[in-house]
């Protein structure tokens, strides 16, 4: 058969009847016959089908192409992994390469570099595949050079899941309430050890941190950091992992002084801390008017270690100014509040500190009151008990008073039995009382017994004071002096109240 009639059969019969192809010239040819000689198709049998090729023309004139273009492939280190190059049309005249990237990986049958095997139905095929073989890769069909793309992905050794969702290395940001789960996992053939920590520390609870999970219930504002994951193997090189965790809350708010004492004439500080994420604004509400800049108020904003403090400044004081304001603060999540008392009273006592030396106890507490203070109180009881016994005195000559801050410092010296005690105390001025401070806990220790009972009937001496309690306590436990029973009250200049 004449060389031009081979040639017209067999782009008829292979379905190549594509003019780059069949219209090349016989030089050309040579290189293509190699492909063809490589196969033991049989010509012969068509040889004689004048009409049925012709026919076939519509049906075989379609070069290789692939279903998909793009193929994601997912793998865990130390799988095996198989691309595929699957190509629609493929023949005998076509031959697939494997690329990484630029560089060539199999040639046809023959794998370039010993990492990849070539198989048969032009699959590529890694055995024990690592990170590094993640990447890009494609096969390409000659000569046509059709392409379809494979993108590997190896995972890391260690991955941390965020709700099932790979978040290895990388920023969540949670809402408060929200519930997520933390999952670390190692990828490799050796038992690991699993070990969380957060902002540094280790993590044992919530959730099961040695098997990796972590579940975080209605999250808040402390659950934010940065989350770790070692999958300790003994290894010097453990694998390991982070998430950077951001959380969105609601505005906290607080404030130290939630009475402020002032007088009048005077200028009045209201403090309003707080902190919130995403950034928060606020605002003063009196009697529900929202307060602007005047002459009257003005706003002092500062930034502090643990909050932000908006002050609010309410100047030259009168009885119009007295009652309750509230300082507003809202972000994007949510609004709260705090709610302050502006009065001419002493402000509520704070505990400052105490000693303890066998049964005698010395508290400080600390008042602010630009008016002199004229009257302390201190209750007392035994944890067990009802009813509360007074201390009531009235000091005025000790009064050294200290008109710059108007703080007073009130220290009081008793002897109490063994047990645990409450003491309380509240101040009043020239205008009037304060609240009483919140509980301070005293607890005096038995010499005799380590455990704290109710003492022995002759260490119980008598009471003391003006109004004191009702008389079970004083039988029970009452205290005595060893100095003149006394609130000493001098001023302080004290880093504690100070702003
Ligand atoms: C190619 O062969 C391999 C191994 O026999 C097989 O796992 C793979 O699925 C095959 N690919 C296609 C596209 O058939
Ligand atoms: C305080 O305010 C600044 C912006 O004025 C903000 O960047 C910062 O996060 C705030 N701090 C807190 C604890 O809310
Ligand atoms: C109590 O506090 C004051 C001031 O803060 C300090 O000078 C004093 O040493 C403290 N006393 C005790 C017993 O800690």
């Amino acid at each position: 058969m004449r060389a031009a009639t081979w040639m017209l059969l067999i782009c008829l019969l292979i379905g190549l009847f594509n003019s780059d192809f069949c219209d090349a010239s016989p030089i050309e040819d040579v290189a293509y016959d190699d492909y063809r000689n490589d196969d033991n198709f049989d010509y012969d049998g068509e040889d004689s089908g004048t009409e049925a090729p012709l026919v076939a023309v519509e049906e075989v004139n379609v070069p290789p192409y692939f279903e998909q273009e793009e193929i994601f492939v997912k793998a865990k280190p130390g799988d095996d992994v198989i691309l595929n190059c699957d190509a629609r049309n493929f023949d005998i005249t076509n031959v697939a390469l494997w690329y990484k990237k630029d560089q060539i990986v199999s040639n046809g049958p023959n794998a370039i570099n010993n990492r990849f095997e070539a198989l048969r139905n032009n699959s590529l095929r890694l055995a024990g595949v690592t990170p590094e073989d993640g990447g890009d890769y494609y096969c390409a069909i000659l000569p046509q050079n059709v392409r379809q793309h494979t993108t590997l992905t190896v995972a890391a050794r260690l991955s941390i899941l965020c709700d099932d969702r790979d978040v290895t290395d990388r920023s969540q940001t949670f809402k408060q309430g929200d519930h997520h789960r933390l999952v670390c996992q190692t990828f490799l053939p050796t038992k690991t050890d699993i070990k969380w920590s957060l902002n540094g520390q280790r993590l044992t609870s919530a959730g099961d941190p040695a098997s990796g999970v972590i579940v975080l219930d209605n999250v808040d504002e402390e659950d934010a950091g940065v989350y770790q994951c070692l999958g300790d193997d003994g290894s010097n090189d453990p694998p390991h992992g982070m998430i950077n965790v951001d959380v969105q809350y609601s505005p906290k708010v607080s404030t130290h002084r939630h009475h402020v004492n002032t007088q009048e004439g005077g200028s009045a500080e209201i403090y309003c801390d707080y902190r919130a994420n995403p950034i928060a604004i606020s605002f003063f509400i009196k009697d529900g008017k929202t307060l602007s800049l005047s002459d009257k108020y003005s706003i002092k904003n500062s930034l502090h270690k643990q909050h932000n403090r908006t002050t609010l400044i309410v100047k030259n004081t009168d009885d119009s100014d007295l009652g309750e304001y509230l300082c507003h603060v809202e972000n994007s999540i949510g609004s709260n509040e705090v709610r302050v008392q502006l009065s001419y009273a002493p402000e509520t006592p704070q505990f400052e500190n105490s000693t303890i030396e066998g049964n005698k106890v010395t508290m400080h507490w600390l008042v602010r009151s630009l008016q002199p203070l004229s009257e302390a109180v201190l209750d007392y009881k035994l944890s067990k008990s009802i009813h509360w016994s007074t201390v009531s005195m009235i000091k005025t000559q000790h009064h050294n008073h200290d008109k710059e801050s108007g703080i007073w410092k009130i220290t009081h010296e008793m002897e109490l039995t063994p047990g645990l005690w409450h003491v309380r105390v509240k101040t009043k001025n020239t205008v009037g009382w304060s609240n009483f401070a919140p509980n301070h806990d005293v607890v005096i220790k038995d010499p005799e017994d380590s455990s704290v009972e109710t003492p022995p009937e002759d260490l119980v001496r008598a009471g003391f004071g003006i109004g004191g309690g009702d008389s079970e306590e004083k039988k029970n436990a009452a205290c005595t002096f060893s100095l003149v029973p006394a609130l000493i009250m001098s001023a302080g200049s004290i880093a504690l109240l100070r702003l």
